[in-house]
């Protein structure tokens, strides 16, 4: 299955229209993307609620880990850089914290708010090695700038 961005996008537009509660908008997004494609196991965001700290937010799939700091695994690095971690294989990523061993390869975005600030980032992982491209990015990063930036 892949994922038809333009009516991800569409739908998510309409189900999330007028509201502005933070957790609201993660938890629709969360599960809208998750259900649309086979390649994404574990999908949520963590937020920033402390300076260089990321917290679980709303997600699907299994149990995942409650804190990130910045400075560990791919969503800490997201958060940090605020760039996008498109990674093929986690296990050469040093540091990826494997809150599922089944998880081969992973996608993080960061998720800014209207002034630019990283306040999330949203991690999708798979139990595909080599899930992502720059296409998935692109089209998602999209996604939480039309829900979070504007
Ligand atoms: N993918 C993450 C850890 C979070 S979970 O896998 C749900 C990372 O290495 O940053």
């Amino acid at each position: 299955m892949t994922v038809d961005y333009d009516t991800l996008a569409k739908t998510i537009a309409a189900l999330t229209e007028g509201e502005t509660d933070q957790v609201a908008l993660m938890a629709t997004i969360a599960c809208e993307v998750h259900h649309a494609d086979d390649r994404f196991d574990w999908t949520g965001f963590y937020r920033v609620t402390a300076p260089g700290l990321l917290k679980i937010g709303p997600y699907q799939g299994g149990h995942g880990c409650l804190v990130i700091p910045f400075e560990r695994g791919v969503c800490g690095a997201a958060a940090r850089t605020g760039e996008v971690q498109l990674v093929p294989d986690v296990d050469a990523f040093p540091g990826h914290i494997a809150c599922a061993s089944s998880t081969r390869s992973e996608l993080v975005l960061p998720v800014r708010d209207a002034s630019g600030e990283v306040i999330a980032v949203f991690d999708i992982d798979s139990d595909q090695p080599d899930a992502f491209d720059k296409e998935d990015a692109d089209n998602l990063t999209r996604i939480l700038a039309q829900v979070f930036a504007c």
